[in-house]
C-alpha cells in the first residue's frame, strides 16, 4: 500500500504523515529530508550549484538513512537538526530543481518503498514518484497559516526568525517548487484535496486515517 501526501511547505505534511503512519503501521518516508541532505552536503563541501560534475560525484557516494524514529543520517552523521536550519531552508528549493539530484532521489524513493506499506510525503509523490499510488492526498493551507506554524516549530527548536522572513521563504519556495520544469508541486488529478487552514492536527489525522481505512476495506 502506498499513500502519497503532497503539498506546499508548512502544510503539516510531516506531522500528519508521522501520526497516520504510527496509527496504521505504515513506514513514514519524508522525501523533503532527502533533498535537505543533498543540500547540506553541498554546503558542507562548498560546492556551487553550477558545478554539475562535483554534484554528480557527491550523489554517487551519498548515503541517506531515514530511521523509523524520524532521525536522519547523512553518511553516518546524525543531521536531523542540521537539515532544518535556515541555510538549508534557503538553498533546498534551488537544489531540488537540479535534474541529476531529482533523478538520484527518485530512484532512491522508489527503492526504499519497494515491497513495503508506506506513507510518503513530498511535492511530486502522487504525480511522479508513484503515479499509481493507492491513495493520494494533497494537503494545503494559506501561506499565512503555514508561516505561523513554521514560526511556532522554529521557536520550539530555539530558532529565532521573524514572521516576515518565514513567510517570504515559504512564498518563495512555493513559487519555485510549483513552477520548476521537472516534477513541479502540483495536485494530482486523482488526489483528495484537504485544506488544513482551519483544522486541528487531530482532525486532519482522523480524515486521512478514514480515507486510508475506507480504501483498505474495498
Ligand atoms: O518538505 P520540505 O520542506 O522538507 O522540502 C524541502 C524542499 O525539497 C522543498 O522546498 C522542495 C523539495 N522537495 C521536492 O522537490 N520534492 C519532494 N518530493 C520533496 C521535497
Amino acid at each position: 500500500m502506498i499513500v502519497a501526501v503532497d503539498g506546499p511547505a508548512g502544510a503539516g505534511k510531516g506531522t500528519i504523515t508521522k501520526q497516520v503512519g504510527e496509527r496504521l503501521k505504515l513506514l513514514n518516508i519524508d522525501t523533503g529530508a532527502m533533498f535537505r541532505c543533498v543540500t547540506l552536503k553541498l554546503l558542507q563541501e562548498g560546492i556551487d550549484l553550477e558545478e554539475q560534475e562535483k554534484i554528480k560525484d557527491i550523489l554517487e557516494v551519498i548515503n541517506i538513512e531515514l530511521k523509523e524514529s524520524g532521525e536522519v543520517f547523512l553518511n553516518g552523521e546524525d543531521v536531523t537538526k542540521k537539515i532544518r536550519k535556515d541555510e538549508v531552508n534557503n538553498l533546498v528549493s534551488p537544489v531540488s530543481v537540479i535534474p541529476i539530484v531529482r533523478e538520484k532521489l527518485l530512484a532512491l524513493q522508489r527503492t526504499i518503498a519497494e515491497g513495503k506499506n508506506v506513507i510518503m510525503e513530498g511535492r511530486d509523490i502522487g504525480t511522479t514518484v508513484f503515479p499509481n499510488a493507492d491513495i493520494k492526498i494533497y494537503l494545503d493551507a494559506t501561506p499565512e497559516e503555514r508561516a505561523k506554524r513554521r514560526m511556532k516549530q522554529n521557536q520550539e527548536k530555539g530558532m529565532n526568525s521573524s514572521y516576515e522572513e518565514v513567510l517570504e521563504n515559504i512564498i518563495d519556495r512555493d513559487k519555485r517548487d510549483s513552477t520548476r520544469e521537472i516534477a513541479p508541486l502540483r495536485k494530482a488529478e486523482d488526489a483528495i484535496y484537504i485544506d488544513s487552514t482551519n483544522l486541528k492536527i487531530e482532525e486532519v489525522v482522523e480524515e486521512v486515517v478514514k480515507i486510508v481505512e475506507s480504501k483498505k476495506k474495498r
